[in-house]
């Protein structure tokens, strides 16, 4: 087989790449390890900026987010039992949108099939050669043959825990890392949100989220420590300790329910560079992760895509290597503003085991500064609605 670009992951790196591609009449070919019965199910991301919804209303794929999407002019911080609220609207002239995740990769997968995208599903032993030379190829098995797609190009979207970061080679690769003493446990529920908008909780028993996916289903998120189980967690705990870490007026308003999902996320701050390697790019995941607390995994995949389909674009229709050239640096430029942002976030709201009292005090005070100045909640209305592309 051979195609133009070879993609390895289907989830939202993946299947908005080949769909920017399929529109600028590229071929492409997705290798993804899963069913898609699992992928339709994954719960992640629900904050998106505005860049990621015009990029996808751009590829034909917003009609049921304009219907079904809640947009939130503003955030609240809570902590020492009182609530803040951050108008991003007034602050940055933008707004955020709540979707999931899981909505997002259900349209990409029906445009996709109504296009006729080459999707492999449950592809197994992905792997990626010839990398630095003009014919890379990626090679895998499903139903117990062994395939060979021959290339153009090698698109490594396939998350943190993916073959195609792992196909360069270790003296190119530097790897900036910092792991958390701490995760979060995330449930779904068919209750009313608490609040109509985000409510970030700093509390001496840990960080709590409020937030939702729609004006029928919440979700929440508890800092717990990163070895923790989720089995060990009963709705009945889980409702109790969200009670106990959020200011009195919102514990008092919160519908508890059966969770439909309920699971714990180690948190982590990663950047792989460079991006690119011979004719290997990776987007999303792959070469990056951050911590949850400023929601900008996914929208970071998706701007890295956006890149990448252009520069992809450029090369196929004018010949130009330069955006290609350019990729690495100018994905990674965005990517460091915003593993700052989601690194501070964490920093500003989460209770760090091993904090001195004086750096205790510091984050109280700062939390204090950030939430009464001008200033301080404009560097963080701007950061959180999302960074310009440059
Ligand atoms: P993935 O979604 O990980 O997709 C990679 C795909 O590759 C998967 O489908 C996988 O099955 C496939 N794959 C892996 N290995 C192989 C292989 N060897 N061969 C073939 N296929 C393979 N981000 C936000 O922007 N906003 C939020 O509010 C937000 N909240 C989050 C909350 C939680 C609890 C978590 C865990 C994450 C959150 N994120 C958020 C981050 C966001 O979910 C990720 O950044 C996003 O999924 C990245 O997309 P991706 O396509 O790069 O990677
Ligand atoms: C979510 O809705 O799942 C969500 C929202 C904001 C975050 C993290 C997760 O910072």
């Amino acid at each position: 087989m051979r195609t133009q670009v070879g993609i390895v992951g289907g989830g939202p790196a993946g299947l908005l790449l080949a769909r920017l591609l399929g529109l600028a009449g590229i071929e492409a070919i997705v290798l993804e390890r899963r069913t898609p019965e699992y992928l339709r199910a994954r719960i992640r991301a629900g904050l998106l900026e505005q860049g990621t919804v015009d990029l996808l209303n751009e590829i034909g794929v917003g009609a049921r987010l304009n219907r079904e999407r809640l947009i939130h002019d503003g955030v609240e911080l809570a902590f020492d039992g009182q609530r803040r609220r951050i108008d991003l609207k007034a602050l940055s002239g933008k707004s955020v949108t709540i979707y999931g995740q899981a909505e997002i990769q259900n349209d990409l997968m029906d445009a996709h099939e109504a296009a006729g995208t080459p999707i492999v599903y449950e592809a197994e032993d992905v792997s990626l050669h010839g990398l630095t030379g003009e014919t890379p190829h990626l090679r895998y098995r499903k139903g117990g043959k062994q395939h060979d797609i021959t290339c153009d190009f090698i698109a490594g979207c396939d998350g943190f825990h993916g073959v195609s970061r792992e196909a360069i080679p270790p003296d190119v690769l530097r790897v900036y890392e910092k792991v958390y003493p701490f995760g979060w446990l995330g449930i779904l529920s068919e209750t009313p949100p608490v609040n109509h908008e985000l409510i970030y909780n700093n509390h001496e028993r840990g960080f709590a989220l409020c937030t939702m996916r729609s004006l029928t289903r919440s979700r929440y998120y508890l800092q717990v420590s990163a070895e923790e189980d989720a089995a060990h967690w009963s709705d009945d705990r889980f409702w109790t300790e969200l009670k106990g870490r959020l200011p009195p007026d919102v514990a008092a308003g919160l519908v508890t329910g059966p969770s439909i999902e309920k699971s714990v996320a180690p948190l982590r701050s990663f950047v792989a560079e460079p991006m690119r390697h011979g004719r290997l790019f990776l987007a999303g995941d792959a070469a990056h992760i951050v911590p949850p607390t400023g929601a900008k995994g996914l929208n970071l995949a998706a701007a890295d895509v956006r890149f990448l389909a252009e520069a992809l674009v450029a090369h196929y229709k004018t010949g130009n290597a330069q955006l290609l050239d350019g990729y690495s640096a100018r994905c990674l430029a965005r990517v460091w503003k915003a593993q700052r942002f989601s690194w501070w976030m964490t920093s500003l709201t989460h209770r760090f085991p091993d904090a001195s009292p004086f750096e205790r005090r510091a984050q109280a005070a700062e939390l204090a500064y950030i939430t009464s100045s001008k200033a301080g909640q404009t560097t963080l209305a701007e950061n959180y609605v999302g960074l310009p592309f440059a």
